[in-house]
């Protein structure tokens, strides 16, 4: 007869030890019991066990350092964590060191403690699953010991309804990481939904968000669900967080705290069930710091936390996600695949990848495209990634230089000045030629779109800056020679237009 599977219980309350060992040998498995962490330690030289169920505080250890031990010593063992609400934080974190899942005292479903039980002795059935789930996804993973962590917390921390803060730089693929979450999760039958705080005005983000009422305001001429009525049992992304205003800022922390809001405009209080997962390619921490960004509010949205790493910080996945888009990008467009020479792989590796797979996707489509041959060589990258980035230093030595010569327009600032300028000078007369002033010009309109056009040159110099100090914008900030605040001012400005 198989041996039953054995589980190790580790609380300093006897009635809990009690409690997991009468559920357990009514399922059929075996328990064995420690008060303390002396006695888990003894315990674990004795036995083999397939699951231990630790208690976070006991009076001469702290659980995480039972986890870490257990781990060390019986690495197969699964570790649920018993905590008490007020430490969901730490559940969170002993997740992310390798428990495979938290419950919180006192215990009220049983038959979800059973089943958790009964899948912590079926992980392998759980983790095909979810890379099936994956590959539906189009998320890959790559092999670095980070990415690994941060997966298999995400996927734990998905089947807990708690708030989740993604960091990452630009186009790691926070909301890809968002996406698995969802589908990870209970609510995978239920509707993901993605909006960006980042692309809207202050008074349009929060009718858009919480819904008005009609008449609220100028335009309001019906009633509108917000995003948030909309997300209601299922699972809401709010991207570029960071970007909330502080009146925003406060009626999200109340929905958070509640699950309640009003719609602008109205009275009556709406109550929603909505799985929070936000991003932000800020260092949230840092704003709060700052006071750009409420204490309270970032708590409540940092309960779980993950950081997707650069991909320059992973340069043996870069190997892997050449494969994937390769085939992707092939079968979308329905052309031969290629391959890349040693030389053109060597010279992709070295690239520090500003833009993270968002940019390295966009490399392959585009060498795909337009490699004659069979192989992808060298020559057919485009020649930011052949000439290797400068160094922001260098550029800002540059600028300062560009900065000093005076000329006509442009001439300050690029090479070729000159040329620049006829281009400009073609482009006056042919915009002159084809614009006939007469009855119903609308000069105003002109005037807007001159200076959205002025404003998106800006923000182009500003996303460019951006690039090369890896999206931080105190660097960035820096190498224009102007203040964050400005820089932000801008950008903002031009997402604004962008609507
Ligand atoms: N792990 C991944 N596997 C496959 N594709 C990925 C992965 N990560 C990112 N991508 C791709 O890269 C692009 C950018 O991803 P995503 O939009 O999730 O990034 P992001 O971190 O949200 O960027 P931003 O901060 O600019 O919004 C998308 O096309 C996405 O499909
Ligand atoms: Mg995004």
């Amino acid at each position: 007869m198989a041996e039953q599977p054995r589980f190790l219980i580790v609380d300093d309350e006897q009635e809990v030890c009690n409690f997991f060992s009468y559920l357990l040998k009514q399922k059929g498995y075996a328990a064995v019991t420690a008060n303390t962490g002396a006695e888990a330690s003894a315990r674990l030289e004795q036995y083999n066990f397939a699951t231990a169920l630790v208690d976070l505080k006991l009076p001469d250890a702290n659980g995480l350092d039972i986890l870490r031990e257990i781990k060390n010593v019986q690495p197969q063992c699964e570790v649920i964590i018993i905590t008490g609400y007020s430490t969901v934080k730490s559940a969170v974190e002993a997740i992310q060191l390798g428990a495979f899942d938290y419950v919180e005292k006192p215990f009220v479903d049983i038959n979800e403690m059973e089943h958790l039980l009964d899948r912590s002795l079926n992980v392998k059935e759980e983790s095909e699953k979810l890379s099936l789930a994956r590959q539906e996804l189009g998320f890959v993973v790559g092999n670095s010991q980070k990415m690994l962590g941060l997966v298999s917390a995400a996927q734990k921390i998905a089947k807990k309804n708690i708030t989740v803060l993604i960091q990452g730089e630009t186009g790691t693929g926070k909301e890809v990481l968002a996406r698995y979450i969802h589908s990870a999760s209970h609510r995978c039958d239920r509707s993901f939904l993605a909006f960006n705080c980042g692309a809207f005005t202050e008074t349009l983000l929060e009718s858009e968000l919480f819904g008005h009422e009609k008449g609220s305001f100028t335009g309001a001429a019906q009633q509108k669900k917000g995003i948030f009525e909309q997300a209601n049992k299922a699972t809401l992304f709010l991207d570029e967080i960071d970007s909330a205003s502080p009146a925003i800022q406060i009626k999200l922390l109340r929905v958070l705290e509640t699950g309640e809001f009003l719609r602008v405009g109205g009275e009556e209080m709406c109550k929603v069930d909505v799985r929070i997962i936000t991003a932000t390619n800020a260092d949230l921490a840092a704003k709060v710091a700052d006071n750009r960004f409420r204490e309270d509010l970032f708590y409540r949205l940092d309960v779980a936390s993950l950081t997707i790493p650069p991909l320059r910080e992973r340069p043996d996945d870069i190997e892997i996600f050449i494969d994937y888009f390769l085939k992707k990008e092939s079968a979308a467009k329905q052309i031969p695949i290629k391959l890349f020479t040693d030389d053109a792989l060597a010279v992709m590796k070295k690239h520090r990848w500003p833009g993270n797979i968002r940019e390295l996707s966009n490399t392959v489509a585009q060498a795909l495209l337009l490699c004659k041959g069979a192989l992808i060589d060298v020559e057919d990258l485009p020649e930011r990634i052949r000439k290797n980035t400068a160094e922001p230093e260098q550029i800002l030595q540059d600028t300062a230089e560009g900065k000093n010569s005076n000329g006509v327009l442009f001439s300050g600032i690029v090479e070729d000045g000159a040329g620049l300028n006829g281009l400009l000078e073609s482009f006056q007369e042919a915009l002159f030629e084809s614009i006939k002033i007469r009855d119903g010009f609308d000069f105003d309109l002109f005037c807007r779109d001159i200076n959205q056009w002025r404003d998106s040159l800006i923000a182009g110099i500003i996303e460019a800056a951006l690039e090369d100090t890896y999206g931080n914008q105190v660097k960035a900030a820096k190498l224009l020679g102007i203040t964050p605040r400005a820089l932000r001012y801008h950008l903002q400005k031009a997402r604004n237009n962008r609507k």
